[in-house]
């Protein structure tokens, strides 16, 4: 199948310039000026006024997760039929390892949840959550089963934790193995004394999730995570980044010269934690963790995202139902599942605020939702660009369509959307993975199982 893509402006991380793109099977093949003229091609698509951009790459979601009594609300196939309808058409997952078993356990049992649903490409971290001897050893086979980055939490005591000498010890053996650890950094112990002590007080809303997960406590995990890497020779990627503190924390390693990165998530970009104090328990819709700051933070977070402290923009997409899953929490916040949902939400509302309002420049955005995270995690120049060899995974993005965010028109399997009724500029029209028109318009044309799992290869450092 030849597809040609012409009269588009194509825009990378670095370039933008009008041409025309021809992909050849799974492949961009040529680019170029005024191929139809020498090109016999099966379909011709016209993207003469808009953008032709690399397919978006969301390096955390959180499909079909079993947590909180209950599970994600979007599957391997719901959630890549939202990614797909919103830019994103590569994305990367985590295998949660169970204590008292093996990493190979972990990525067999997420491995079932997508075969014969995938529709866009996917990947696995693994998440390391009880680093015995043998798993230590165990990790040396990573690589060979595709995946170079390890994630550690300092949060959720008593079921994902690590102490602080495991997480140095898994570090160390990230360094020796040259896979990337990324780590939710927030102080676990802290926050579990004052949820313990919030609810023997009668608190049970929503907010006090937020009450109970200080700033200080995630400040203080990113800048031990940081210290803890470097003792240990490990490069560091924080995930969910969501305040000034920890912010300037990464500043100043990298400021030092330290490989040290992080992401925020694109829902932290816009709300803080008043929305978690909503009545009728609607401040549950906001429950995630970390939780909603300040808008002061959401202004550091966009300053971070325009000087190159941030890498990174993702979404930790989580989602949950209000009806029968947000519910579980109703009389007491820490039996709240923690997420929300964002998959499909990430490029239109980064493009609208970023690049439509002007704080981000278009180069800018193609960086943080696709370039970036190909390089960091080893999808890089597979995918992450459109260039001769790359995968055709490409974006035609109408500039200056508007339309209005709502649950009842997006494509989540979840019943409620952050940005309800939001009036937003640009979205993506045609979405092509790996070469197969998946969305045109208002259609689905993909196809469960048509997604494949990505062997990736060892990080490149930024
Ligand atoms: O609230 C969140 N973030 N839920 C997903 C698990 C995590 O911590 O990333
Ligand atoms: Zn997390
Ligand atoms: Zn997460």
């Amino acid at each position: 199948m030849k597809t040609l893509i012409v009269g588009g402006q194509i825009v990378t991380a670095t370039d933008t310039y009008v041409a025309d793109i021809l992909i050849e099977g799974e492949r961009v093949a040529l680019i170029g000026r005024d191929l139809a003229s020498t090109v016999q091609a099966d379909r011709t698509v016209d993207a003469t006024g808009k953008y032709v951009l690399p397919g978006g790459i969301d390096v955390h979601t959180h499909l079909e997760l079993a947590s909180w009594g209950t599970v994600s609300a979007d599957d391997f196939f719901t959630g890549h039929v939202a990614a797909a309808f919103g830019g994103t058409t590569c994305h990367i997952d985590f295998a949660n390892q169970a204590r008292g078993h093996s990493l190979r356990e972990a990525l067999d049992a997420w491995h079932a949840r997508a075969e014969g649903k995938a529709v866009i490409d996917y990947g696995f971290h693994v998440s390391i959550t009880d680093p015995r001897p043998e798993v230590l050893e165990e990790m040396a086979q990573l690589p060979t089963w595709g995946v170079t980055s390890v994630k550690l939490f300092l949060a959720y005591k008593g079921v994902y934790q690590l102490s602080d000498g495991d997480f140095f010890r898994v570090c160390r053996r990230a360094a020796e193995l040259g896979l990337l650890p990324i780590v939710h950094a927030e102080n676990g112990d802290v926050i579990d004394i004052l949820v313990r002590e919030a609810l023997a007080r009668g608190e049970t809303a929503p907010i006090w999730h937020a009450h109970t997960r200080p700033p200080q406590a995630e400040a203080e995990a990113t800048a031990r995570a940081i210290w803890l890497a470097e003792m240990a020779g490990a490069p560091v990627y924080i995930v969910h980044l969501t305040q000034r503190d920890a912010l300037a924390a990464v500043a100043n390693a990298r400021a030092r010269g330290r490989p040290v990165y992080a992401e925020t998530c694109v829902q932290y970009l816009f709300f803080t934690a008043e929305e978690l104090a909503r009545p009728d328990f609607e401040g549950a819709k906001w429950v995630c963790s970390p939780p909603f700051r300040t808008r002061e933070d959401c202004e550091a977070l966009w300053q971070g995202l325009a000087r190159g402290e941030l890498a990174v923009v993702s979404t930790d997409h989580c989602p949950f139902n209000f009806a029968g899953q947000k519910d579980l929490g109703r009389d007491r916040f820490d039996h709240i599942p923690n997420g929300v949902p964002a998959i499909e939400d990430r490029l239109i509302m980064l493009y609208h605020a970023g690049v439509h309002e002007g704080r981000l420049s278009l180069h800018r955005f193609v960086e943080l939702t696709s370039t970036a995270p190909a390089k960091l995690f080893g999808l890089y120049p597979r995918k992450g660009t459109v260039a001769v060899g790359s995968d055709a995974d490409v974006v035609i993005w109408n500039p200056s369509a508007r339309h209005v965010r709502s649950a009842r028109t997006h494509h989540m399997n979840v019943d409620y959307n952050l940005w309800e009724g939001w009036e937003v500029v640009g979205r993506p029209e045609q979405v092509f993975s790996r070469g197969r028109l998946i969305v045109d318009g208002d259609r689905f044309l993909g196809t469960p199982g048509s997604g494949q799992y990505l062997q990736r290869t060892a990080p490149t450092l930024l």
